[in-house]
């Protein structure tokens, strides 16, 4: 998506004698844009669990992009297919909810092994990443286009008036490669001239709303509005929701959906006023081995401190206070599910579907069997 005019992209493989994996360092946003250069596998774990990079599809990409970089750094010394598993393992532990990353490193060693030579495992190492990345841009661009006719929809039935859309959490193209996941139907609505406005979660303890998806609507020219997480309920009794689209961490075949805490709450105030909730997600983050999201999905839980101190801009400079007393404990989970009963639709690359097993597999029949 564009920043003042110019175009970007959240992650790039710059290939060379050794390749650099260039990504937007997030912790920044919106007050600092700047890009970080990963040299390391090292690099690349600590990215993602420090979340310099986020967001379910941009995690499996940076996730990616170190399996090639870990073949630069092979020295000979172990078999190369156990180095190859042992270092998907390790980033594979850097974050347990977004099950991408897990895709994403398991589909690299399965192909990485398939070459002969080490030069041959370089090669195709650097073609799969390409392609994990491509692959999801070009999901989100027809996740776009499947949702588009959702918000068209609602503002034909609402004469042109703005179609007031809530998101939590940042699933915009800085948590992908491009346009975004819940943004995408969003960013293409706005560009064919559709009247939209978005309520945006602050999304509390690390704020990836007021942050991340404020900035990336506002750069793109999208009106919307923040709001504090409690908010929402308010706003969807007095009827200034028209529908509510959020990401995903985790799906699982039942419907079940992880997404970023909070998320569950906002679907038990659609279903009690009736507003439309819908996931949108690529096929990369179905979890096609799992049926009961409460029961199966391992839910991340982060540092009490990412809670007790707010980072914000002071004086210029990036700073971070305390907002509690020290000594009082704090838990921090990440994630939380919300049941398939409370999702009215999932938007896919492939289409919209119910949060049901044969409606997700009469998208995505090669699944069926697994
Ligand atoms: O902790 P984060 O910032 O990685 O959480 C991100 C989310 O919950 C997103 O909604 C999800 O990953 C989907 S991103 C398209």
């Amino acid at each position: 998506m564009n920043i003042n005019g110019k175009h970007f992209e959240t992650i790039q493989i710059r290939n060379g004698d050794k390749p650099v994996i260039r990504v937007i360092d997030q912790r920044l946003l919106p007050f600092r844009f700047e890009m970080k250069d990963l040299y390391t596998v090292k690099e690349i774990y600590s990215a993602i669990s420090e979340m310099i990079v986020r967001g379910a599809p941009l995690i499996g990409a940076t996730a990616a992009a170190g399996m090639y970089l870990s073949l630069f750094e092979y020295t000979g010394d172990s078999n190369v297919d156990e180095y190859i598993e042992n270092t998907a393992g390790y980033l594979e532990s850097s974050r347990p909810t977004a099950v991408n990353l897990s895709y994403a490193v398991r589909t690299m060693a399965s192909e990485i092994k398939k070459g002969s030579t080490l030069k041959m495992k370089i090669k195709i190492a650097g073609e799969s990443a390409q392609q994990i990345i491509d692959k999801e841009r070009e999901n989100c661009l027809r996740i776009g286009e499947y949702g588009l006719p959702v918000i068209e929809n609602i503002s034909r039935k609402k004469k042109g008036k703005p179609v007031n859309i809530l998101t939590h959490c940042n699933a915009g193209w800085l948590a992908c490669i491009d346009y975004g996941t819940a943004t995408a139907p969003v960013y293409l609505a706005h560009d064919r001239g559709i009247n939209v406005h978005v309520w945006v979660d602050e999304t509390r303890p690390r704020n990836q709303g007021s942050k991340l998806t404020a900035w990336e609507l506002r750069q793109h020219g999208v009106p919307c509005t923040v709001i504090a997480d409690n908010t929402g309920g308010h706003l969807m009794q007095h009827d200034m929701v028209d529908m509510v689209i959020v990401g995903c961490d985790r799906a699982t075949t039942n419907g079940d959906v992880a997404n970023k805490i909070g998320t569950y709450l906002k679907a038990l105030a659609a279903k009690d006023n009736d507003v439309p909730f819908y996931v949108a997600l690529p096929s990369s983050s179905f979890d096609w081995t799992i049926a009961d999201g409460l029961k199966e999905i391992i839910i991340e839980e982060r540092g009490a401190e990412e809670l007790k101190y707010m980072e914000g801009l002071y004086n210029d400079k990036i700073t971070s206070m305390l907002i509690t007393e020290g000594v009082c404990n704090a838990a921090n989970y990440a994630f939380d599910v919300t049941p398939a009963r409370l999702i009215t639709g999932l938007i896919t690359e492939k289409g919209i579907c119910r949060a049901e097993r044969d409606s997700i597999m009469n998208l995505f029949p090669d699944k069926k069997s697994l």
